[in-house]
């Protein structure tokens, strides 16, 4: 008999966890319904634009697109790679939410653009002039919103700078492009540590679209779309109001770094690990760096009266037990990943429980 220690509160089943293969992520099918049903309820005053490089598998994308009660304008994407397979699982409207400049990816995104609505975030004129070559030779028409730095200080064009008109212009006169709006992702405000900060960093992002779309408007363009935010701000979105919709990603899941900072999500990801080496005090993991990403912190364990040492091997984790807590080779133990995406990224497949019931679902988008 295996022994499958479960994090307190878990709705997991030990039975159901004993016959998986370790190391593997397992996702708690009610955890994430729960969240679901959360992101929906903070979303009400904007929409939910879904990001995919979150968790990169395309039937937990189709839960959250086909979320009832909620706005779900489409999907986003971060590269022209995600997008293929977000549109060969049928989405039918993809947001790559980040600048693309190299020829094959173009070359994707226009060709997607005859089966989607595509659109795509530029933020010079050369990245948009490569669009538009690759969209007219596609015989194809992208959708482009206009990328603002609001903060961040990643891409983007500043707000005031004359350059988002010129964008904007460009793009309304061209046949192969379509000017949909301005993006504008606060990154820096995500992982804030309070809520009243996160507000008033998404509140200024807010302000800079809205008056940068005042320019458009005035200057006889369309600005149909305001696109921005995250888990960390969707709350303070919904209130807010101003966005058309919020590009969250790591909401169904969940990681450590956002539970800290207390966003109103539950962790319905963990990685499930065997104990390999165990003495009095210690123990040894069957997962490292190779199966957690480990640079952004360490995971947490779910398991009282032991504490994971500070760094991962490739592909162990050494625990420390206090004298009550013991671990014997073969039992199992449920890891809280640190940083969803890149730990997905890591992860052919992830077993969904429902209950007793598993399935596996393929990480189908890592090779984006
Ligand atoms: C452009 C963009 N939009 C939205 C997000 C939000 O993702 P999450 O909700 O997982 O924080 C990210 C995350 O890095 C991003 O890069």
């Amino acid at each position: 008999m295996t022994t499958v220690h479960l994090p307190a509160g878990s709705g997991l089943d030990a039975a159901a966890l004993a016959l998986l293969p370790t190391p593997s992520l397992v996702a708690d099918l009610a955890a994430v319904e729960r969240n679901l049903a959360v992101a929906g309820r903070q979303a009400a005053g904007t929409s939910l634009r879904p990001h995919f490089k979150a968790h990169k598998c395309t039937r937990l994308l189709r839960l959250q697109l086909g979320q009832e009660g909620c706005p779900v304008t489409g999907a986003t994407c971060a590269t022209a790679a995600e997008a293929a397979v977000v549109v060969a699982a049928g989405v039918t409207d993809v947001l790559v939410a980040n600048e693309i400049v190299d020829r094959e990816p173009l070359e994707l995104v226009a060709s997607l653009a005859k089966q989607a609505t595509m659109t795509v975030a530029v933020d010079s004129v050369a990245g948009l002039a490569a669009l538009e070559t690759r969209a007219a030779e596609a015989g194809s028409r992208v959708g482009v919103l206009v990328d603002l730095d609001v903060g961040q200080h990643r891409c983007g064009v500043l707000p005031g700078d004359p350059l988002v008109l010129e964008l904007a212009r460009r793009t309304a006169a061209s046949d192969s492009l379509e000017l949909r709006g301005l993006m504008g992702y606060e990154g820096h405000a995500q992982h804030a540590a309070d809520a009243a900060t996160r507000e008033s960093l998404a509140s200024a992002a807010a302000a800079g679209l809205a008056a940068e779309r005042e320019r458009l408007i005035g200057a006889g363009l369309p600005c149909d779309v305001l696109s921005g935010g995250g888990t960390g701000t969707l709350a303070a979105h919904g209130r807010i109001g101003v966005l058309t919709e919020v590009q969250a990603g790591s909401y169904p899941l969940m990681d450590e770094q956002y539970g800290e900072v207390g966003v109103g999500f539950e962790t319905a990801l963990w990685c499930l690990a065997s104990v390999i080496s165990a003495r009095p005090g210690h123990a040894v993991l069957n997962a490292g760096m190779k199966e957690l990403y480990g640079e952004d912190g360490m995971p947490r364990l779910g398991l009282v009266g032991a504490r994971l040492e500070d760094g991962l091997s490739d592909e162990h984790a050494t625990v420390h037990l206090s004298p009550q807590t013991e671990l014997a080779p073969g039992d199992r133990v449920l890891l809280a990943p640190r940083h969803v995406d890149p730990t997905m990224n890591l992860h052919p497949h992830l077993f969904v429980c429902n209950a007793g019931n598993v399935e596996r679902w393929d990480v189908d988008g890592r090779i984006g």
